[in-house]
């Protein structure tokens, strides 16, 4: 792309071009007709902004804390799979901007770097390892105690993923790994996804789910996880009030509220609208995050205004990368800096904390708050 991107849609475009087909569809895809994944943002346009004027906004304060970390800005990179598809530094040329605009990054179990590499690739790095519990649970254990030992500041468990969403264009695409990379947190060609091992005729990363990770998983493996590490441990991926409660009365330090970038259960709702019931389920026990859709200044602003304590954007980091690698992914998050802060200033917020829930209505509800 000759022109500068100026906005989150514009590295996606250039993705686009640039990447193999079946590396752009699994990236991009939503589950089956991908409703979800539509939702995701066009719930963010019916929520509408009340700002507050005459505020003084000559300075702005964007920063804030999570689970005990200061970060420059409430916006941080969720776990992405296999980065290395999309540029050859993958991600620990996103730990390098994350470090660089001074927000956290959370790495995927599944990533094409490993748990030291990426450390070491930005020693200050404020970094979270992502977990899916496998069915031999020493790996997981292992998993956890190397993230330990790299200074990793807390685990978000995935907890909606006992079988991996039906994505159409992989299965159509026969979805592997190229033969020069693999899931570089394991040593075995069955755990790595490597391609030398072969997974036929459907999506390969459902048939890697179904043979490595364990679908039995429930309440007590929450419980295990919480006794095993001293780490923040936050449930990625619930959906429901009740859910919320339950995973609090386990031990949980944190909820982030997340459909997996509607690649998994196709028809759950937008995640900025399960929000606020979640976060009053909470009753401000733990901190509650958010993913899914986040694209604009506008979105962090409606997602804080609901209640989230930062959001994580996954796609659009991806996108970063593919365009620019390190300073791509920079490129990315100082956009939604910038529009972050613009939105802050003309809503009439000093800092994240001036966020309230009055900034924000539902459209065909003008008249009363969410
Ligand atoms: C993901 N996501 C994800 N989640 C997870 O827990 N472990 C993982 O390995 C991955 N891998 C992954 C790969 C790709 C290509 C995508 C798009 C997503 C989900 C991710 O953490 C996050 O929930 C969503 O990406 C957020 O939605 P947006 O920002 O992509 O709309
Ligand atoms: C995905 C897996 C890696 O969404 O979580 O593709």
């Amino acid at each position: 792309m000759s022109e500068r991107p100026i906005c989150l849609a514009d590295f996606e475009q250039h993705a686009k071009k640039l990447l193999p087909k079946s590396v752009y569809d699994y990236y991009r895809s939503g589950a089956d007709d991908q409703q979800t994944l539509a939702e995701n943002v066009a719930a963010f346009s019916r929520l509408k902004l009340y700002p507050r004027m005459l505020r003084n906004v000559s300075v702005l304060d964007l920063s804030t804390s999570i689970l005990g970390q200061e970060i420059s800005m409430p916006i941080c990179v969720a776990a992405t799979a296999m980065q290395c598809m999309a540029h050859a530094d993958g991600e620990t040329a996103t730990v390098r901007a994350c470090r660089s605009m001074g927000t956290g990054m959370m790495l995927s179990s599944w990533a094409t770097s490993s748990i030291e590499e990426v450390s070491q690739a930005a020693p200050k790095a404020i970094c979270w390892l992502q977990l899916y519990i496998y069915k031999d649970r020493e790996v997981t254990r292992s998993l956890v105690q190397r993230a330990e030992k790299s200074g990793y500041k807390g685990i978000f468990l995935t907890v909606d993923t006992p079988f991996l969403g039906k994505r159409l264009d992989d299965v159509r695409n026969k979805f592997q790994l190229p033969p020069h990379l693999r899931m570089k947190n394991f040593e075995t060609n069955d755990l790595a996804f490597s391609s030398e091992k072969g997974y036929g005729e459907n999506s390969g990363l459902s048939v890697y789910v179904a043979e490595a990770i364990d679908p039995s998983i429930n309440w007590e493996d929450v419980k295990w996880l919480r006794g095993l590490t001293s780490l923040p441990v936050v449930a990625k991926g619930i959906l429901r009030a009740d859910d919320a409660r339950e995973a609090v009365k386990h031990g949980v330090d944190g909820i982030l509220v997340s459909n997996h970038g509607a690649r998994q259960l196709d028809g759950v709702p937008a995640t900025i609208e399960v929000l606020p019931e979640i976060v009053e389920a909470v009753g401000g026990k733990v901190e509650v995050f958010l993913d899914g859709g986040i694209r604009k200044g506008t979105d962090v602003l409606k997602a804080l205004a609901l209640g989230a304590k930062a959001v994580f954007i996954g796609r659009p980091a991806i996108w970063g990368l593919v365009y620019q690698g390190e300073d791509g992914v920079k490129q990315v998050l100082q956009i939604m800096k910038e529009e972050f802060q613009l939105a802050m200033a003309l809503c009439g917020c000093q800092s994240v904390k001036a966020i309230d829930r009055t900034l924000v209505r539902r459209d065909q509800w003008a008249a009363s708050k969410i």
